[in-house]
């Protein structure tokens, strides 16, 4: 399969791009003295406080505080995974991505999956025809009651009712690379789907990965999907969020319902921000993707028994995908109904008012929890504590999960603590004794790690003093050794390519924050204040190290190394 994209590429990429051009084209920039600024495209504001950074090739924004490079700003503007921002802004660049060579066949599998979109797309251009010239799939449809816009807009099909309907129009050895052939023992290929309704499942960039395809009739198996192939992973795609974004690039919810005909019969009444997890319970990969595009997903179920739990199980992967600014809610519908049926049968109107009504999944949480307990009794009151705090903990820290074990402690009239928690009260005490006492050192490594961060040239400065690290001690040593050693090591030009090095770093946000962090010292002065920074840097790291060693040598003495590096720090080596 595909390799990763190369580090070196990556770089380069980083290096060749304008981040203002290419922030100018969508988000339009005026200039204001040494930056490019606009109304921030991540927040709502009425001045511009974002501001673009040429020479950094970083962007950062003072009302929300988003920031980053040109591949950051890709992924937060255009809502991609890291590696179509990649993509993005190498086709921005005019270059095509260069991956890492997997024993040398990477060309070869990277021009297939090309031809596995372009079979997929003429595979559903001759579903459409086919269904235009099928009088009983036409019917079908009517009697479904979907309309000719809608169809097109999810560009349904029909698969003839032939053997070799597919096979004998395109390529075999593609047809089954793409899983729409099966291959019998005996190795004789016949169509996958044969007399059904197609559905053809679109990632969010509008390429066919797969398909669903169902009977006209009562027959079993009702729905067939395509096998997982090099283009579709089921636990990745949702049905409908192609056609969603087209319509609706910022929904304020998107509702997630069962059904292919859910997400049809919703949009063709308007309700045009469903989507449908492909038969499968919704796994925490598809709340993250549903979420950068929406803050409240709303969960739609059967209200029967399969439905509840169904509704149950969904919380595994919402809990672990909630956060501050995210927020689910699950909308039980009455019996033997699914979104498909109730929209027809209560209209508009009515659908939106069981979905405003709906329950907030906290308050669907603690319902079904306490479901049957007696809370006056202590041991319901346990039994709550253990059923619950399972799911809490999975929470990220946010004032949400505090909020959700506020409501336990309220329920169960005990306070219950995370452990989490705990760790953090401890983590903090350690925090704050560490910060009073190095308060001072601080400062000049901070400004000296800020400065090389945004003229990662400075590090020139550095090399040239040869200086001994060994035995220094100071707050963020590793960290700007770290750096220097990227910076000469790659030969990084700016701010942006040694970002990147960052990103999902445990240092990420520390990096960052230094990125943008403003000293405001003239261009002309950054080489003296830097060296000053640096000298104060390591002369107080050496203090530091001296008091360590020479208190150490008091309360239980010193090995010999210890001595000699004493002895050479005494010295001013
Ligand atoms: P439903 O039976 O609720 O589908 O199954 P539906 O879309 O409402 O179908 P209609 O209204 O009868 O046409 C929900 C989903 O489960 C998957 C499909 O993705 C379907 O949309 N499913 C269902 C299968 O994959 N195979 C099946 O045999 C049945
Ligand atoms: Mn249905």
């Amino acid at each position: 399969m595909t390799g990763r994209i190369s580090r070196e590429f990556i770089d380069e990429l980083l290096v060749r791009v304008d981040i203002v051009d290419l922030i100018d084209s969508r988000v339009p920039l005026k200039k204001t003295g040494t930056n490019y600024v606009a109304r921030c495209p991540f927040h709502s504001e009425k001045t511009p406080s974002f501001a673009v950074n040429r020479n950094k090739q970083f962007f950062h924004c003072f009302g929300c505080g988003a920031s980053g490079n040109a591949i950051g700003f890709l992924m937060d503007f255009g809502h991609l995974d890291f590696v179509e921002a990649v993509e993005d802004l190498a086709a921005f660049a005019g270059v095509s991505v260069q991956r890492e060579t997997l024993g040398g066949e990477e060309k070869s599998s990277k021009k297939d999956l090309k031809n596995l979109y372009l079979l997929l797309d003429q595979v559903a251009e001759f579903y459409v025809e086919e269904l235009r010239q099928n009088t009983a799939a036409i019917n079908y449809l009517k009697s479904r009651q979907v309309k000719g816009e809608v169809a097109r807009d999810f560009m349904l099909g029909y698969a003839p009712d032939k053997w070799h309907g597919l096979a004998s129009k395109f390529d075999q050895a593609l047809l089954i690379e793409v899983g729409m052939l099966v291959v019998k023992d005996d190795g004789k290929v016949y169509d996958r789907f044969r007399n059904r309704i197609m559905y053809p499942i679109r990632d969010k960039r509008s390429r066919i990965v797969g398909f669903g395809g169902r009977v006209l009739d009562d027959s079993l198996p009702k729905y067939l999907n395509s096998p997982e192939t090099p283009l579709f992973h089921k636990g990745k795609e949702v049905y409908g969020l192609y056609e969603l974004l087209a319509k609706n690039p910022k929904p304020q919810r998107i509702l997630l319902v069962e059904g292919y005909m859910d997400v049809i019969a919703l949009a063709q009444y308007g309700i045009n921000y469903s989507v449908a997890a492909l038969g499968t319970a919704a796994s925490q990969f598809h709340l993250d993707l549903l979420f950068r595009f929406t803050s409240e997903l709303v969960f739609c179920f059967d209200g029967d028994k399969a439905g509840r739990e169904a509704a149950w199980k969904v919380m595994d992967s919402a809990f672990l995908s909630l956060k501050d600014g995210r927020s689910c809610r699950i909308m039980l519908l009455p019996h033997h109904h699914d979104p498909d049926s109730l929209v027809r049968a209560e209209g508009v109107e009515g659908f939106s008012e069981r979905m405003q009504n709906a329950q907030a999944l906290s308050d669907y949480f603690f319902e079904q929890l306490s479901d049957g307990l007696n809370l006056n009794e202590m041991e319901s009151r346990a039994k709550l504590i253990a059923k619950a705090k399972p799911y809490i903990e999975k929470l990220q820290e946010s004032t949400f999960k505090e909020m959700m074990l506020a409501r336990l402690n309220d329920l169960s009239g005990m306070k219950v603590v995370s452990v989490m928690e705990r760790n953090q009260v401890i983590q903090n005490l350690k925090v704050q004794r560490l910060g009073s006492q190095d308060l001072n050192r601080l400062s000049s490594a901070r400004v000296a790690l800020a400065l090389l961060l945004q003229k990662p040239e400075l590090a020139q400065l550095v090399e040239r003093k040869e200086i001994d690290w060994d035995g220094l001690e100071f707050r963020g040593i590793d960290l700007f050794r770290n750096i220097l050693k990227l910076i000469l090591d790659k030969k990084v030009l700016n701010s942006a390519v040694l970002l990147e090095y960052y990103r999902g770093a445990p240092e990420e946000k520390v990096v960052k924050a230094l990125a943008v962090l403003d000293l405001y010292v003239a261009e002309d002065k950054v080489d003296e204040v830097f060296y000053d920074a640096l000298n104060g840097l390591l002369k107080q790291a050496r203090e530091a190290s001296i008091l360590r060693l020479q208190s150490k040598a008091q309360d239980q003495g010193l090995d010999d190394k210890e001595q000699a590096l004493l002895v050479a720090m005494l010295l001013g080596k």
